[in-house]
């Protein structure tokens, strides 16, 4: 089996969730499942073996255990891009959009020091608003943001666009297409 028809078999679609017409796609069974698990976190991070890597940022929740799993395999840090009010210390934030009004994430102010190699992991992107939001913090505060990494594109939504225009290279595992 290749790796796309893997990853989509250890996806679990749930039609109609949060709300009526929408294909929810629940990577949990994707991460309980050791060998999918492990499938996607190597394909993530292949193109970056043997690269120094300062840190990897994974955007609440998902993101962080992907980006903790990858972190680990490339000897790198890795920092939380974290939704409002959970961080302690001193934090820089950015608003950005949701279908109904905005939110804002945050990060610690010294999570990443100027010019380090950052690679950016969530699990998915569709509008592309949460990654972009992200995108922008890390490179306010300095970073080199090499890439930005998700297991599931929803490509008629556009995401991949909105964060190449900041000069990030997108690289994603799995598309499903007419969302
Ligand atoms: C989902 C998903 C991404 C984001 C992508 O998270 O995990 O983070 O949406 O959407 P976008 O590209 O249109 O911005 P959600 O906001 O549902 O929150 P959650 O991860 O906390 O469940
Ligand atoms: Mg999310």
């Amino acid at each position: 089996m290749d790796l796309n028809k893997a990853l989509k078999a250890s996806i679990r679609d749930i039609p109609d969730y949060p709300k009526p017409g929408i294909m929810f796609r629940d990577i949990t069974t994707l991460l309980g499942d050791a060998k999918a698990f492990r499938l996607a976190v190597d394909a993530l991070v292949y193109p970056y073996v043997g690269t120094k890597m300062d840190q990897i940022a994974g955007i609440e929740a998902r993101g962080f255990i992907l980006g903790g799993a990858m972190a680990h395999q490339l000897s790198a840090g890795f920092i939380p891009i974290r939704k409002k009010g959970k961080l302690p210390y001193d934090k820089v934030q950015i608003a950005y959009s949701l279908e109904y009004g905005v939110d804002e994430m945050e990060m610690h102010r010294d999570a990443v020091k100027p010019g380090q190699k950052v690679i950016l992991v969530d699990d998915l992107i569709a509008t592309g608003g949460t990654a972009e939001a992200a995108t922008k913090l890390l490179q306010q505060m300095g970073a080199d943001v090499v890439a930005a990494c998700f297991v599931i594109d929803l490509p008629d939504l556009g995401g991949r666009k909105k964060i190449e225009a900041l000069g990030v290279p997108v690289r994603t595992l799995i598309e499903y297409e007419g969302h």
